[in-house]
């Protein structure tokens, strides 16, 4: 696990658009995207080095870590929504070519079988993007998922759904079912990219960084990867135990190492 310490979120949302960036550029890339704010500003940066440095998402494929069960798929706050939004209509991402989990199917249970399928038919994850819940929650997998689970129905936790009241008009409008990529499923993915922004954050960050891998923080499944790059603010970083130890890993980092 490497741990990338970063000013502030300007220098965050860089970092992940060049390590996202050194992908596209490679060839076809399978991305995991990840909804929520976190991510928002590596967007944005994305969407301007498309714009801006010819950046091609042509030949790229993306997947959905998650989705809220109920909403119609044009309700603006259903996660299929947001990341057009945010991210995707503004760049050349083929729009069949964007996956997500259908949170308004009939059989739940068989559109978890099929999602997990087709990440699989696609050759899997390259890069998988993260935000992290306050609670220790990767995509929408809450304190003690099991840390192989594979796509299915999550119950959301009161705090989460409180977290995300402000993406509604009230609380009582957030949902509390979601279909969510299991901890097994995001873990397939060959790089996980987990971006923590924020005082909100730090807790979650220590937990999931240098807290016991346990299924009470979800997010430190991320232990057992062998790829894992988080990169954090100084503000989500100020519980980290080893910070010292990281940034001075991150100043003596060869020039051919990448992330
Ligand atoms: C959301 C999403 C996660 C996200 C997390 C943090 O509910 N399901 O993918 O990472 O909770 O959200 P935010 O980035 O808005 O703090």
């Amino acid at each position: 696990m490497e741990i990338v310490i970063r000013e502030d979120s300007d220098h965050v949302a860089r970092t992940v658009a060049d390590i996202i960036e050194g992908y596209v550029r490679r060839g076809p890339a399978v991305l995991g995207l990840a909804t929520g704010s976190t991510p928002l500003a590596s967007y944005k940066e994305l969407i301007r080095r498309h714009r801006e440095e010819g950046l091609s998402y042509s030949e790229a494929q993306a997947f959905l870590l998650d989705e809220y069960v109920g909403l119609p798929v044009e309700h603006p706050e259903s996660y299929h929504s947001v990341i057009r939004r945010e991210f995707t209509d503004h760049v050349d991402l083929d729009p069949s070519s964007i996956h997500s989990p259908g949170g308004a199917a009939p059989d739940l249970a068989a559109e978890a079988i099929r999602y997990d399928r087709s990440i699989a038919s696609a050759g899997g994850v390259d890069v998988q993007i993260l935000g992290i819940g306050t609670d220790g929650h990767v995509g929408f997998n809450e304190p003690m998922s099991s840390l192989s689970s594979r796509t299915r129905v999550k119950t959301l936790t009161e705090q989460t759904r409180q977290d995300n009241a402000r993406f509604f008009d009230s609380l009582d409008d957030v949902p509390h079912h979601v279909l969510t990529q299991g901890l097994g499923t995001i873990t397939d993915a060959r790089h996980l990219l987990l971006i923590g922004l924020g005082e909100a954050k730090a807790d979650a960050i220590a937990a999931a960084v240098e807290g016991p891998l346990a299924a009470a923080c979800p997010a430190s499944v991320l232990q057992l990867h062998p790829h894992v790059t988080v990169v954090v603010d100084e503000a989500a970083a100020s519980r980290l135990k080893f910070a010292d130890y990281y940034r001075h890993t991150l100043d003596n980092k060869p020039a051919w190492q990448a992330f």
